[in-house]
């Protein structure tokens, strides 16, 4: 079951640090894909936003690791929230909101390791970001609401991805947005199986997840959009795990 220690290690760390931070120049061998692979938060945030409401905006990054999306989001948004249940991610995101140069390695081949260093991007104002730690699926009450909840590629990732979605309508304000992204990577060892919203045969054919997302969702939000999110997770210098998330953004009626 479940244990959020699989997302405690170094490694692991250094994955997520260059998935949300690694530059163009590092990655020479991605020349000519790059553009469309790295950098996944940002491109997430920029494919799926829609309109916001004038204002003092307010956003929720749930599950935000190394708190990229949660920069980004500060580029529309006066104050953001970056929410992770693993006190190593918001660490790491609190020492970038600090504007420290956080330095990290991943493997080239082998025990070869390949220094990489992140920092938060330098035209964003930190100070409208605070990180904290939290579990989506019992935000605390006094949280407020929201013009914009974005989480990606959280629910296959939790226990009890339903409790997160039912909330949401009380956290996005009436014409906010929330955003969402998953690969879809059903596992019991994260979801019991009970609890996937799709990736089953149903009682009238096959559940995707996007089925799933619309029964739970639609009674309170509409559908604004669809896009497909690449992004890879690198393992080693010459080999990298391709993953393509399915992004969607609810209006709330
Ligand atoms: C697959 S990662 C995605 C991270 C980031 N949003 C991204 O797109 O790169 C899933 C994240 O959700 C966090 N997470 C999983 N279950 C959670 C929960 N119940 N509450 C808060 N965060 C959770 C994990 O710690 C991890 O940072």
């Amino acid at each position: 079951m479940f244990t959020p220690a699989f997302y405690e290690s170094t490694e692991v760390l250094a994955q997520y640090l260059w998935l949300h931070y690694a530059a163009r120049e590092d990655v020479a061998l991605l020349n000519g894909i790059a553009g469309g692979v790295l950098n996944f938060p940002e491109r997430c945030v920029n494919e799926l936003l829609g309109a916001l409401p004038e204002g003092r905006l307010r956003a929720l990054d749930v599950g935000c690791a190394v708190g990229r999306a949660t920069f980004e989001l500060a580029r529309h948004c006066e104050e953001v929230i970056g929410l992770d249940r693993v006190p190593q991610f918001i660490e790491t995101a609190e020492r970038l909101r600090a504007r420290e140069t956080v330095l990290y390695a991943l493997p080239i081949e082998g025990e070869l390791m390949q220094p990489f260093a992140a920092w938060a991007p330098d035209d964003v104002d930190v100070t409208r970001v605070r990180f904290e730690v939290g579990d989506a699926a019992n935000i605390r009450r006094d949280i407020g609401e929201f013009d914009l909840v974005f989480a990606a590629n959280l629910i296959c990732r939790m226990m009890e991805p339903i409790r997160f979605l039912s909330r949401l309508s009380g956290l996005v304000k009436p014409g906010g947005l929330a955003l969402l992204t998953t690969p879809s990577t059903w596992r019991q060892i994260f979801t019991p199986r009970e609890n996937w919203l799709g990736g089953y045969e149903g009682e009238h054919g096959p559940v995707r997840t996007l089925d799933g997302l619309r029964e739970l969702l639609e009674p309170t939000f509409v559908l604004e959009r669809r896009v497909d999110i690449p992004f890879l997770i690198r393992e080693h210098a010459r080999k990298f795990e391709l993953v393509i998330a399915e992004g969607t953004a609810w209006r709330k009626r």
